[in-house]
C-alpha cells in the first residue's frame, strides 16, 4: 500500500500519527527506529502526541536500525547521540529497553551476532520505521546486500558517505563501516512502513517502482513484505505514473 500528501509535513505527521496509534495499542510493542533527515519531523511531531496524551512508554522495546563503527555514544554525529536529540531526550517517559548496535564493541562480529539474537529474544519487530538512502539503501544495507543476512558491518560506498557528510564537518570524518540490522532481519518485522520525502528522492522512488524484487536495489524487497506501507508526499512520488503506482496497491 501507499501514501501520498501534499507536503513532506503532512507525510511527518501522517507517521507520528500512526506510530502513536500502534504505541497506544501495543504498549509493550518492538518498534523498530530509524535515524537521517526524514525521520526528524516524524520525530517531533511523534513527541507532540506523546506528550499530548502523556502517552506511558515504560513498557515499549526499541531496536534502531544502524550505527557507525567506531563512533562513541557521545558523538553528535553517532545514531545514539541522534536518538536522544531527536527523540528520548524529549518524551515524558522514557522506553525501558533502548537498543542500537554498539560500534565501539571491540568485537564487532560477536555485537552483530548479539544484536540479531536480542531481537529475535523479543519476539521480533513488531513496527519497522524506514527511510531510503539514495541509492536504495535501507538501514546501510547497500546495493547487493544479500536479501538473507543478519545483523552485520558493512564497508559504506561512496555515495552513502557522501549523502551522510552533511552531517560531518568534512568528508574524511564520515566513518567508512557501521553495523547494520540485515535485511532478513528487517523483513522479518511484522508490519514496516518506509517514508519518502522530497524531490532529491524522486529518482530512488522510481527505481523503487521499475526495479524488480532484486538486491541490486535493497529497498525492491519491501515490495514483498505482506504488510508494507509507503508513505510519500507529491515531490517524492512525482515521476511515478499512476499505473506503476497501482502496482503497489
Ligand atoms: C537511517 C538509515 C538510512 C536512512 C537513509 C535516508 O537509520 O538507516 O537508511 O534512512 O539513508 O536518510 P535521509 O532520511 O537522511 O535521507
Amino acid at each position: 500500500m501507499y501514501r501520498i500528501f501534499n507536503t513532506p509535513e503532512q507525510a511527518a505527521q501522517f507517521t507520528a500519527q500512526l506510530l502513536h496509534e500502534f504505541i497506544t495499542q501495543r504498549p509493550d510493542g518492538v518498534l523498530g527506529l530509524a535515524t537521517g533527515g526524514t525521520m526528524e519531523p516524524v520525530y517531533a511531531h511523534l513527541i507532540e502526541r506523546l506528550k499530548q496524551h502523556n502517552t506511558p512508554l515504560e513498557q515499549l522495546t526499541t531496536f534502531n536500525l544502524d550505527e557507525y563503527v567506531g563512533l562513541s555514544r557521545s558523538h553528535p554525529q553517532s545514531y545514539y547521540h541522534y536518538m536522544q536529540e531527536h527523540l528520548f531526550a524529549h518524551l515524558p517517559s522514557c522506553p525501558d529497553s533502548i537498543n542500537l548496535p554498539n560500534g565501539c564493541a571491540t568485537d564487532l562480529e560477536q555485537e552483530c551476532r548479539r544484536y540479531t539474537a536480542a531481537i529475535r529474544s523479543h519476539g521480533g519487530l513488531d513496527l519497522q520505521l524506514l527511510g531510503v538512502g539514495s541509492n536504495g539503501q535501507i538501514g546501510f544495507n547497500e546495493p547487493h546486500t544479500a536479501f538473507n543476512s543478519i545483523t552485520h558491518v558493512v564497508e559504506l560506498s561512496e555515495q552513502t558517505r557522501l549523502d551522510n557528510g552533511r552531517f560531518f564537518d568534512n568528508f574524511e570524518e564520515v566513518p567508512t563501516q557501521a553495523i547494520t540490522m540485515g535485511i532478513q532481519d528487517i523483513m522479518q518485522a511484522k508490519q514496516i512502513v518506509l517514508v519518502v520525502t522530497g524531490a532529491h528522492k524522486a529518482h530512488t522512488v522510481l527505481d523503487f517502482f521499475n526495479s524488480p524484487v532484486c538486491e541490486s536495489m535493497p529497498a525492491s524487497c519491501l515490495k514483498d513484505h505482506p504488510n508494507f506501507l509507503l508513505v510519500m508526499d507529491q515531490a517524492a512520488a512525482q515521476l511515478v505514473s499512476p499505473e506503476l503506482l497501482s502496482t503497489l496497491a
